[in-house]
């Protein structure tokens, strides 16, 4: 009999320095740094680690490395910045752009396969909204290995973390943080395979649990992108940051949502309507089809919405790349080739991949300084971090990408801020001090929530609760708002997030079950849906990825600030704002003022 103990539950505890949730790029990169500073490091994760969503990222990793043409990570800091429509940190911004280099060289060495160039350097191509010299030339600066670029990373990094003795626990479902008076003290987990409960006892627990695509009905992210990290922050009190921004990928297959890359137009590929038309050109005269991705979801669905797309029910646009011959698609774009044939039938050789705007990514997240400490940002202290608790990548909100993010910045968020979060453990952790203790209450108040979903007997299946809350976000909180969409969008998920109370399950077991598991992420994506719908209603203006019809203009005056979100128990949710970190780090680069946006 362990020191745990409720029902019949087996309890296992571990103590560790560090334990991981979520073994994504942003996870591994972590993890290996721990590991690497001599910290005792677990990292619990529900896939095995190469099969994470960063896996299916594609077109590349940006840093200015200039191999491909000039560039300057002063010009990436610019470019992130603008693309960030001035919501992002520039703090942040310029740690992520300078910090880029270096993380990438290291990434090399530690054996990436990235393509290459004619004399050896790592490949680098163009995705939207890179620039030269402050917008005035275009650049190429995404690193890709062909358009599997997250497939090659997470292999690196997971090969990595085993050479330096990272612990790792698959197929774990981490259920909550242990937080005692404000501190986090760990998580807790439990092991779908053996079906035991795991109490990690950690000095540093940190989420790394990737996105919430899942909120929708469709799309690009994996079924495990369920805002797990999220749920557990907001079941802890804490506030989710800018959760309205949400990015719709310009080119998900129609009909099946998967990704096209925008390496594709990176490589030369282009967008057509029904009449055959470039529109891009018309939206954005100087960059076209690769302005940055909210200028081109926008336009995709105003040709759509005054009658110019294609197909049968005229409903999505073209993607060509058949110009670009086979030798370039198969060398630089394999990928591509395969999913559209699998997805759409298509030869891409011959004939254009039909496409549609599609969910992908969340700016928004759990807030953190660019250590990955989470903060408090009580009374608005951007200072007052929450002790022995970090958050990463897709999961966190540094927040780099602000209103939108550029592509291949993701991959880079996940290296820099995981390689960040290493360092500043080694900084702050003393192997030789002791775990922090976990009272049983703790564990048993936690267990208890467990424990009534699994038993939970009400009259909703969770596949039916779940569809009502996907296509309520994917009708109302879409590509372009209003109050009246984000009216409907917010009582329908107020009314689901409620109804969850009322949810059956149907399998009792604790091994393979994933009736459970479904049912847990679905109160995970609940929480980040209401934050996300309420967060959107509050923000009265257009800024990046969130396009107000009824306030179309971006509003510095009164909107400047990053939305803050906590959601209780009842489903009411708390807003509060606080300022954009408009000042940098070091006199390297000065603090960017707001322009006008154009591409
Ligand atoms: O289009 C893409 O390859 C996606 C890249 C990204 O989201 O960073």
């Amino acid at each position: 009999m362990g020191r745990y103990s409720y029902k019949d539950y087996q309890i296992v505890e571990h103590q560790y320095d560090v334990v991981v949730v979520g073994a994504g790029g942003a996870g591994l990169r972590a993890t290996l740094g721990m590991a690497e500073k001599g910290l005792k490091t677990a990292c619990v994760t529900k896939v095995f680690p190469t099969r994470s969503h960063t896996v299916a990222a594609q077109g590349g990793v940006s840093a200015a490395l200039g191999n491909m043409g000039e560039d300057d990570w002063r010009y990436h800091m610019y470019d992130t910045v603008k693309g960030s429509d001035w919501l992002g940190d520039q703090d942040a911004i310029e740690y992520l752009c300078r910090e880029a280099i270096p993380a990438i060289l290291e990434l090399e060495h530690y054996g990436m396969p990235f393509s290459r160039t004619e004399d050896g350097k790592i490949y680098q191509r163009s995705l939207g909204g890179m620039t030269a010299r402050y917008g005035k030339a275009p650049a190429q600066r995404a690193c890709a290995a062909a358009d599997r670029t997250g497939h090659a990373m997470l292999h690196t990094l997971y090969q990595q973390c085993l050479k330096h003795q990272a612990e790792f626990f698959i197929e774990y479902f981490a259920l909550d943080l242990l937080m005692i008076d404000g501190e986090c003290c760990g998580v807790l987990a439990w092991d779908l395979t053996e079906g035991k409960i795991h109490v990690f006892r950690a000095k540093m627990t940190v989420l790394a649990t990737g996105g919430y695509g899942r909120a929708y009905f469709s799309a690009t992210s994996a079924h495990t992108c369920t805002g797990d990290g999220n749920g557990m922050v907001a079941r802890a009190g804490l506030p989710l940051q800018d959760m309205e921004f949400v990015q719709f990928h310009p080119t998900g297959i129609y009909g099946a949502g998967c990704l096209i890359t925008e390496g594709v137009r990176g490589e030369g590929g282009f967008l057509t309507n029904s009449k055959g038309e470039r529109f891009m050109e018309r939206y954005a005269p100087n960059a076209k089809d690769l302005a940055s991705r909210d200028v081109v979801s926008r336009s995709m669905l105003l040709e759509i919405r005054e009658g110019r797309g294609v197909g049968p029910l005229k409903d999505h646009v073209y993607l060509h790349l058949e110009h670009l011959g086979p030798e370039i698609i198969f060398d630089r774009l394999p990928t591509i080739a395969e999913s559209a044939m699998t997805f759409a039938g298509v030869d891409v050789t011959r004939e254009p991949i039909p496409v549609i705007p599609t969910v992908h990514y969340n700016m928004g997240g759990i807030p953190t300084n660019y250590h990955g400490e989470v903060v408090t940002l009580k009374d608005h202290n951007p200072d007052s971090v929450v002790k022995g608790l970090m958050a990463l990548g897709e999961a966190g909100c540094v927040s780099v990408h602000g209103a939108n993010r550029l592509g291949s910045n993701s991959l880079l968020d996940l290296i820099v801020f995981g390689r960040a979060a290493a360092k500043r453990c080694a900084e702050i952790i003393d192997p030789n001090s002791a775990t922090p203790e976990v009272p049983e209450a703790v564990v048993i108040n936690l267990l208890e929530r467990f424990d009534q979903i699994r038993f939970a007997d009400g009259t909703i299946a969770t596949a039916q609760l779940r569809d009502k809350m996907q296509r309520a976000m994917q009708k109302d909180v879409a590509v372009f708002r209003t109050e009246e969409t984000l009216k409907e969008g917010y009582d329908s998920i107020l009314e689901a997030y409620r109804q969850f109370k009322e949810i059956k399950v149907y399998d009792r077991s604790l091994i393979w079950n994933s009736d459970l598991v479904e049912t847990l992420e679905l109160a995970n994506l609940l929480a980040c849906s209401l934050t996300t719908v309420a967060s959107a209603y509050n923000r009265q203006e257009s800024r990046g990825a969130h396009a107000r019809e009824d306030f179309p203009k971006r509003d510095d005056q009164r909107w400047m600030k990053h939305t803050l979100a906590w959601v209780d128990e009842a489903g009411e949710v708390t807003i509060d704002y606080r300022p954009v970190r408009n000042f940098t780090l070091t006199d390297e680069v000065s603090y960017i003022p707001p322009e006008e946006r154009s591409y």
